[in-house]
């Protein structure tokens, strides 16, 4: 098994947590996110190169705040603290720290002490004697730990960045990670490369290379299988699978019927004939609609898609005989939401986004070779591997597909109705360049017909929403700014194309207090 050079990012429950992780990956170096109560055994067993200690709500002397690990100093490993972090390594190493007279948030100027540091010796050349940085803390340090000195100050904080370059200990009272700290990056990639000596070039052809040693470890002979939806996340996975494992890998692809316009053709072309796997591909459209018949409350559509969905799947794979192993897209954000100290809440409403989960009854081990990656380093495994850009880059769809966006009751002529609706927007985003340009873009059908005029009649007939979102994460997202001559010439469309529709109207709502679907 290969031995991969590993940061190890303890949780102390900040908000940036992720963040971090995100841009030591972005620097080329591997890190996982782990919460600072896990087994010290789990940690040690990836061998870390470094610490970081992530930032948190705590104050170091609350009863019950999280605390720093033994095992992290014994193991004489570099590391960086942020904000709460770099609190905890002042207190563990007999340090003061005290509340401040005033809470520092936001944009701040931090004087540097000492540039000539590793830390800061790499922004030298693009700053004078001072930084521009973000804070957001409570506490400050106020007498420094034998052995380390102040590198930067501010005018709250005598301490703004803390160091002892013998013991490649560093702390920062400011956030590096987030993009208001505008040379943060530097400094991260400092303490990597230059502060535990990092080798870097953790890539997507290396992951790939990686991973596929690492399946065929796993899987051995046995015999895997793998839902395939459409979406990126379960196409890389199968992508990879097949890489590694070739025909002992089966992908069963369940056509529901609430799936876009050329969807099922397109996995079924791609994956099937395209990159030759074992695809076995049902339609249960006709189950799926009767199932859905005369019912239209969101959380009934969703159970019963979901109950049909694991029912398919199961016949499919028993009709294969001999499955060792179910194949699954989880991603990283997944598996620390569901480890993450106060983790358990989030994990919770994520379990609603999925369809099915796993068949109750069945006894499957599971292969998720990409539980490690973020999305965005997921799209770029996806082109390595020589996904079509039509999957790569296509915007996230439910799981229970236009049931979430048909409001009230699915019925097939609905569907069409709006599977031309969306597919006129989302040839238009394509032929404006927009389509890149926002997070995720759909059309919604509404269950009410509003009035209308056609030469001397008056209508009653369908109204569309459209929606279009920018987003980084999906927690929180914005509605898109798209031109209006983009919006006049999509809804001109609508009504002049689909039958039945007479009204299309634009969501100008952000999340919260809306979501992104409207159910
Ligand atoms: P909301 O509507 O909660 O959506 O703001 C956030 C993101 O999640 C997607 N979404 C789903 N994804 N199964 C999924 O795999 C689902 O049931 C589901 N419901 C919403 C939504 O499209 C958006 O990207």
């Amino acid at each position: 098994m290969l031995e991969r050079e590993t940061v190890v990012i303890l949780d102390f429950g900040s908000q940036y947590s992720h963040l971090i992780a995100r841009r030591v990956r972005e620097a080329g170096v591997y890190c996982e996110l782990i919460p600072y109560h896990e087994p010290a055994e789990t940690v040690m067993a990836l061998n870390p190169v470094g610490y970081i200690l992530s930032g948190g709500p705590a104050s170091v002397y609350d009863s019950g705040a999280p605390h720093l690990p033994d095992y992290v100093l014994a193991s004489r490993r570099p590391l960086l603290g942020i904000c709460y972090g770099m609190q905890l390594l002042a207190y563990h190493l007999g340090g003061q720290v005290d509340a401040a007279s005033e809470r520092e948030y936001g944009q701040a100027r931090i004087n540097l002490t000492d540039i000539d540091n590793p830390l800061f010796s790499s922004i030298k050349a693009d700053v004078g004697s001072s930084l521009d940085v973000w804070m957001s803390h409570g506490d400050r340090i106020t007498r420094l730990p034998p052995g380390l000195e102040t590198l930067a100050c501010s005018d709250n904080s005598p301490t703004a960045a803390m160091g002892d370059p013998a013991r490649g200990l560093y702390g920062l009272q400011f956030h590096p990670e987030v993009v208001h700290t505008p040379l943060g990056m530097h400094i991260l990639r400092a303490f990597l490369y230059d502060v535990c000596g990092c080798l870097g070039g953790w890539t997507a052809g290396n992951f790939i290379q990686e991973s596929v040693e690492r399946v065929r470890d796993q899987v051995g002979k046995g015999q895997v299988i793998c839902g395939l939806s459409g979406g990126v996340d379960s196409a890389v996975t199968a992508s990879l699978l097949h890489r590694a494992i070739g025909d002992q890998l089966t992908c069963i692809f369940v056509n529901h019927g609430m799936m876009r316009q050329g969807e099922p053709e397109q996995v079924v072309a791609t994956f099937g004939e395209h990159l030759g796997m074992h695809l076995v591909s049902v339609d249960a459209t006709e189950q799926f609609l009767a199932d859905l018949e005369g019912v239209t409350d969101p959380e009934a559509k969703r159970k019963r898609i979901g109950e049909r969905f694991i029912r398919v799947f199961e016949a499919e794979a028993t009709r294969l005989g001999r499955v060792d192993f179910l194949a699954q897209g989880t991603l990283y954000p997944d598996v620390i939401e569901s480890t993450a100290p106060g983790g358990a809440v989030a994990a919770k409403i994520k379990t609603h986004h999925n369809v099915g989960g796993l068949p109750a009854g069945m006894k499957f081990d599971l292969v998720e070779p990409l539980r490690y990656l973020f999305k965005d380093e997921v799209r770029r495994v996806g082109e390595a591997l020589g996904l079509p850009r039509s999957i790569v880059w296509r915007h996230p769809f439910p799981g229970p597909g236009l049931a979430v966006r048909v409001l009230g009751e699915v019925t097939w002529e609905r569907l069409e109705t709006l599977r031309q609706a969306d597919t006129i927007f989302i040839e238009e985003l394509w032929t404006s360049d927009w389509y890149d340009q926002v997070a995720q873009a759909f059309a919604v059908l509404l269950p009410v017909q509003s009035v209308g005029v056609m030469g001397d009649e008056r209508t009653y007939a369908d109204v569309i929403a459209l929606r279009a979102v920018t987003t980084d994460d999906f927690m929180t997202a914005d509605w898109a700014r798209l031109p209006d001559n983009l919006l006049a010439r999509v809804a001109n469309r609508i009504v002049n194309e689909v039958k039945g529709v007479n009204r299309v109207v634009y969501d100008v709502s952000s999340k919260p207090p809306a979501t992104v679907e409207w159910e």
